[in-house]
């Protein structure tokens, strides 16, 4: 694969721009330096923001006061790559295989975001833009987007706009336009289990003293009951129940569980009874484990008591749940079950609103007007299960709902071993960025 454009996008994938990782906040700097570099060379006045955290990059075309403004977000930080060994080829040293680019940030957000900026540098080189182009490309998405209210707050009328766009999510099919009209809020912890005030012999002491693993572990089954449902007081109490249009699109949808059961390489599915898996991933509020740790993990076996375990976890909030209740509701029901003999250390996380958008609205109707142009399909409208935090923030300080333009396949791997980015949808997504600026400008 000669094209230019695709070097780009392998060179900006080599950046190890890991935000979880403190080892990495050198590459972050390189990153937003690439990112401000590749911004200037497309001809826009492009700068790197400080913030407390990763730098904030920023690129504008001169703004006229004649044309509409969209904002392009999108994150140049990306997840973890571990574990290593699961990867085919290494995740920092992108490979082209069978048409798709495989390296972590291929699909989430660098192929995603280098595509609507190459758009712009494509049709900046054709003549004048129809709208003035913002864009706001942010290096803390992954880690919950701590610093980014904050800079929208201060630099709100220079970040002024009519519309924002992003593509940072997943198409229902493969190559099927989609127009994702609402994402899950979360809200994350972490819950430490402390026992005996050190690790103990397992046979001197075992039977007398609390075992913090199985409190750990007690505490996590009892989250869920028996119908697949969390089992926190209180939870649903907010959840909005999908109306009946939204249960008939759901059914509607092109995704088949089967087509979920083979991305996630499960041979049964597992969830809330009463809902298809389209409306459990996209409609339905969630908790999962994301890890869990104590005791002995080395080689062989070790006879030993921990003195503490923990675990983490998120959960995924719908309309009109909010982080702050939820992680309230969450932390009484610990407490409330938590086995005798431990102690627990509870530490709230990050959190973000869940978002919704009217996809009938005139701005919804001007994306899915995009789409169907590029792609000669009518768009599918999708609610999705991941969470882009910020969105609700962008509504209430810059004024507008998200357009969510899916450019990453359903199998993209985000987040997992083996990520990848077919380098048809890069090209096709140059192409949506164009048709959606001029949809924008009506
Ligand atoms: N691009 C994803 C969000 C996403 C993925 C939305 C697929 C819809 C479908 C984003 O980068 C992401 O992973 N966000 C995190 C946010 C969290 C770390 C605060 C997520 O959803 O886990
Ligand atoms: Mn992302």
């Amino acid at each position: 694969m000669n094209d230019p454009r695709v070097a780009e996008l392998l060179e900006f994938v080599r950046i190890p721009s890991v935000s979880a990782q403190s080892v990495h906040a050198a590459d972050m700097e390189r990153c937003a330096d690439w990112l401000v570099a590749k911004l200037c060379q497309i001809g826009l006045e492009a700068g790197k923001e400080p913030t407390p955290g990763n730098p904030i990059v920023l690129g504008k075309t001169p703004r006229d006061p004649s044309k509409k403004t969209v904002l392009i977000y999108g994150h140049y930080d990306v997840q973890p790559p571990e574990p290593l060994e699961l990867w085919t080829s290494p995740p920092f040293d992108p490979e082209i295989r069978d048409g798709k680019i495989y390296g972590r940030g291929a699909s989430d957000n660098k192929g995603q975001i280098l595509a609507h900026i190459l758009g712009v540098g494509e049709a900046l080189a054709e003549g004048p833009l129809p709208v003035n182009v913002i864009f706001l490309i942010e290096g803390e998405e992954e880690v919950g987007s701590g610093h980014l209210a904050d800079f929208l707050e201060k630099h709100r009328a220079e970040l002024a706009c009519d519309a924002i766009a992003i593509s940072d999510t997943g198409m229902a099919a493969d190559g099927y336009p989609t127009l994702s009209y609402a994402l899950r809020g979360i809200a994350a912890m972490e819950v430490r289990v402390f026992g005996p005030s050190h690790d103990l012999h397992s046979g001197i002491y075992g039977g007398a003293v609390a075992n913090p693993a199985t409190a750990a572990a007690r505490l996590i089954a009892s989250l869920h009951d028996s119908q697949g449902r969390v089992a926190i007081e209180g939870f649903y109490d907010d959840v909005q129940p999908m109306q009946p249009w939204e249960r008939k699109a759901a059914a509607e949808s092109p995704v088949s569980d089967q087509a979920i059961a083979e991305q996630a390489g499960v041979s049964e599915l597992w969830g809330e009874a009463g809902y298809s898996s389209v409306e459990r991933i996209g409609a339905r509020p969630t908790a999962e484990i994301n890890g869990i740790g104590s005791g002995y993990q080395g080689e062989g076996s070790k006879t030993v008591l921990p003195a503490e375990a923990f675990f983490k976890v998120t959960f995924r909030l719908v309309a009109n749940q909010t982080p702050e209740t939820v992680l309230e509701q969450a932390r009484c029901y610990f407490e409330k079950h938590k086995p005798p003999g431990v102690r627990l250390e509870i530490i709230d996380g990050h959190g973000g609103e869940p978002f919704f958008l009217n996809p009938k609205g005139a701005q919804g109707v001007a994306a899915c007007r995009a789409l169907e142009a590029v792609f000669g399909k009518k768009p599918a409208l999708t609610r999705e299960g991941g969470s882009i935090p910020i969105l609700a923030d962008f509504q209430k300080i810059l004024g507008h709902p998200a357009l969510l333009l899916a450019l990453a396949s359903p199998d993209c791997r985000a987040h997992s071993p083996n990520e990848n980015f077919p380098v048809e949808n890069f090209f096709t997504g140059i192409r949506l960025n164009k048709a959606l600026l001029q949809e924008l400008a009506l």
